[in-house]
């Protein structure tokens, strides 16, 4: 690295910028040339290391922002809904709650019940392949974001928690409004937005609750709900807030997954072809693109108490930032991290996580994406990018706003 290095406060603050927020990469290398960890103004760690990231991730005293963590974080945040309802969640727990709502909910996203899964997101991939078709047989643009990335994930765990079909795609700004809350919050008035979204999703989902109560389906739910009513260690909250949680992380990342892969496939257009003649070549790739191109850029953990961290100093309650797409991209980890490489072995990218809250719906979300990516690419051998790709501008989550496309 040539010239003068930017100071970390700054490539903090164009990070956070708009354009920063388009396209992060470059930032993040600047950030990494100052060490795998950084400590800003001696009281806010930033990771970009991959070994660093993975070690945190591990690590039992750095914290998921719980009720007692946001506690000493944001103060007034108890007024907001929207964090109201995500502490009650396994993944702003910390055990013995997590540990508790993760077994409770676990089992039903277990790898053998992934496998079980195959044949409706077959289905429901097939569904969508059609709808995309059907919108673009006159030549006409279609936005794959909405018409496809969020919609053939939400008909997924829509029927597997039991969501009516004709409910699904009035969620989606809501589910959009929800993930503002994760981004980094100055004022907690910049809550409002997603508290809007989570009053909204609890209103419907506590009437769902009550009707699957009434007349049990065979969906997820329907079973959550009988093993509450017979005594299992769980609240009405929390099954409500797990709920939420599920339907928003199902949704909204896998959107972002399936859209990258799209976009990363008809940008070379080898790769799509590849994809439409050997389909088991979907599984590296759809690897590559959670390396290369993640849709969870941050992960936030809190210290317990003071700590030594790969010999940075990080004090009690201080946060500790874990930018895990830099570390896909670290160079001890990946030769050529920069360069998107199918082919790569030992692909294991930081974007589901790791330890104790490593995602609950990888397998799921692998699955669906490996089912209907090469679909797409086959029944629609013309599909191309027609205009510009735009991301939404978000620092935490990072995903296409619009990916318009044309089918013929
Ligand atoms: C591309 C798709 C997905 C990505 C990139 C993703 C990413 C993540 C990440 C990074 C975490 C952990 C965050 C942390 O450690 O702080 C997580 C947790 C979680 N994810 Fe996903 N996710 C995806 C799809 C899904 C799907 C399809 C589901 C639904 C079944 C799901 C359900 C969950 C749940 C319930 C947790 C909390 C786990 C816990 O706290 O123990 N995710 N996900």
């Amino acid at each position: 690295m040539s010239g003068i290095l930017s100071e970390p406060l700054d490539i903090l603050g164009r990070l956070l910028a708009p354009e920063g927020k388009q396209n992060p990469y470059p930032l993040y290398e600047e950030m990494r040339a100052h060490g795998p960890v950084v400590t800003i103004a001696g009281v806010h760690t930033f990771i970009t290391g991959y070994a660093e990231c993975a070690q945190a991730l591990r690590e039992p005293r750095l914290l998921s922002t719980d009720a007692a963590v946001q506690d000493q974080r944001l103060q007034g945040w108890r007024e907001h809904s929207s964090w109201r309802w995500l502490t009650r969640n396994m993944l702003f727990s910390n055990d013995p709650d997590h540990d508790r709502l993760r077994r409770f909910f676990g089992n039903a996203f277990s790898a053998r019940r992934v496998a079980e899964m195959r044949s409706l997101v077959q289905e429901l991939a097939y569904d969508a392949v059609r709808h995309v078709a059907t919108l673009g047989a006159g030549g006409q643009v279609v936005d794959l974001v909405p018409e496809f990335s969020f919609r053939f994930p939400m008909a997924v765990i829509g029927r597997l928690l039991g969501v009516p079909e004709a409910d699904q795609l009035g969620f989606r700004e809501a589910i959009g409004d929800i993930t503002s809350a994760l981004e980094p919050v100055r004022d907690p008035r910049e809550l409002e937005r997603g508290d809007a979204g989570m009053d909204l999703l609890a209103e419907y989902l506590t009437t769902l609750i009550a009707r699957l109560r009434e007349t049990p389906g065979p969906d997820l739910t329907s079973g959550w709900i009988k093993a509450l009513d017979e005594g299992a260690e769980i609240t009405e909250e929390e099954l409500l807030a797990n709920f939420m949680l599920l339907l928003v992380a199902a949704t909204e990342a896998p959107q972002d997954l399936l859209s990258n892969t799209v976009r990363l496939a008809l940008e070379q257009p080898a790769h799509a072809a590849r994809l439409r003649e050997n389909p088991a070549f979907v599984e590296s790739f759809v690897k590559e693109t959670l390396r290369f191109d993640p849709a969870v850029q941050v992960l936030n953990r809190v210290a317990s108490e003071d700590l030594d961290f790969f010999g940075a100093r990080v004090t009690a309650h201080s946060p500790v930032t874990l930018l895990i797409a830099a570390g896909n991209r670290d160079p001890r980890r990946f030769d050529n991290p920069l360069v998107f490489d199918p082919a790569r072995p030992d692909n294991q990218a930081l974007t589901f996580s790791a330890g104790g809250h490593y995602c609950l719906g990888a397998a799921l979300a692998c699955m669906s994406a490996e089912v209907v990516l090469p679909l797409l690419l086959r029944s629609l051998p013309e599909l191309s990018l027609a205009g510009d790709a735009t991301f939404r501008v978000q620092v935490v989550q990072r995903g296409h706003e619009h990916l318009p496309v044309t089918t013929n």
